[in-house]
């Protein structure tokens, strides 16, 4: 059985996407069986959360495994100065696979060179969240019928959002039309424009969150202005409330428009449009259980 670690959506092809999203849809319809039986987990969240680390955790419980690990690394002996290599190395002594959170880019890659467990990143600074990724494409598959030649509209803050950023990476497999809506202090970073580039993947960017784009939309993925990313807070005072999305505004929106968020929200999306059939966020994450099945069972080898 081959294993290998999840660090970035470009580590899979588009087919091993599609596999997994087809073993996602396996896991909705059957979400316990005991395939991880025998097998340990450690979820290591160096960074709050909440659905990411609840919904690894009932992912591999529905599959009969078990979870070790920390939510919160105040607790562990990091704050003795342990490094993270040696954290890493310790753990994969006792778990068969690694889930892990951290606040800095790049920390998962590093994880994934030392362990000699596969590693599944769930979130590295502003980098990647590919497993948000696999649970955003299982949801935009559920709600359009297709990934193909969607207008996909992302809004926030698209800097230091890296939800964003593996969804562009994942999405640029589906002949996607992108429209970016953020403040000039939050605009998409120049990589993910020169790597839409070198697709011949078309993108616009916006600072106005107009009717016309909202109206355009198949896809409106909201996102929240990432307070703990800012070293000055000045600048997130300025921007933190900058696009509201009202439930009026959605009148004139196309009937097949989906809106998600990879949560929490802050006040981007007010609670008005919860009551919306276009709002799609709250099932969104339920699908991160099935979607999260699926990428645990890849990344062990196990095949479905
Ligand atoms: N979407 C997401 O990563 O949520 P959490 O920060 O609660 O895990």
């Amino acid at each position: 059985m081959k294993s290998e670690s999840l660090v970035s959506i470009t580590d899979y092809s588009k087919e091993e996407i599609l596999e997994v999203l087809e073993s996602a849809k396996h896991f909705e319809e059957n979400p316990n069986q005991k395939i991880l039986e025998g097998k340990v987990v450690a979820t290591l969240f160096f960074e709050p959360s909440t659905r990411t680390r609840l919904s690894f955790e009932t992912a591999v419980t529905r599959l009969g495994g078990r979870i070790i690990g920390f939510s919160d690394a105040s607790t562990t002996s990091s704050t003795k100065g342990e490094t993270l290599n040696d954290t890493i190395k310790m753990v994969s002594n006792y778990a068969d696979l690694i889930i892990m959170r951290h606040y800095l880019d790049g920390a998962a890659r590093y994880a994934s060179e030392v362990s000699d467990k596969p590693i599944i990143n769930a979130g590295d600074g502003a980098n990647q969240h590919p497993s948000q990724t696999m649970l955003d494409l299982y949801s935009i598959y559920k709600t359009q019928g297709t990934l193909e030649g969607l207008n996909i509209t992302m809004v926030g803050d698209l800097k230091y959002g890296r939800t964003v950023h593996s969804l562009i990476m994942a999405m640029s497999h589906f002949n996607p039309t992108f429209h970016f809506v953020a403040p000039d202090e939050l605009k998409i970073p120049d990589d993910y424009k020169k790597f839409c580039d070198s697709k011949g993947i078309k993108y616009y960017e916006h600072t106005e969150f107009s009717q016309e784009v909202i109206n355009n939309a198949d896809i409106l993925y909201m996102t929240r202005v990432q307070r703990e990313r800012f070293t000055d807070l000045m600048v997130y005072e300025k921007v933190k409330d900058v696009y509201v999305l009202k439930n009026s505004m959605l009148n004139d929106s196309k009937e097949n428009l989906r809106i998600l968020h990879p949560l929490p929200r802050v006040n981007e999306i007010a609670y008005d449009v919860d009551e919306n059939p276009k709002a799609y966020y709250f099932q969104q994450a339920k699908n991160g259980v099935y979607a999260r099945q699926a990428i645990i069972c890849k990344v062990l080898g196990i095949k479905i």
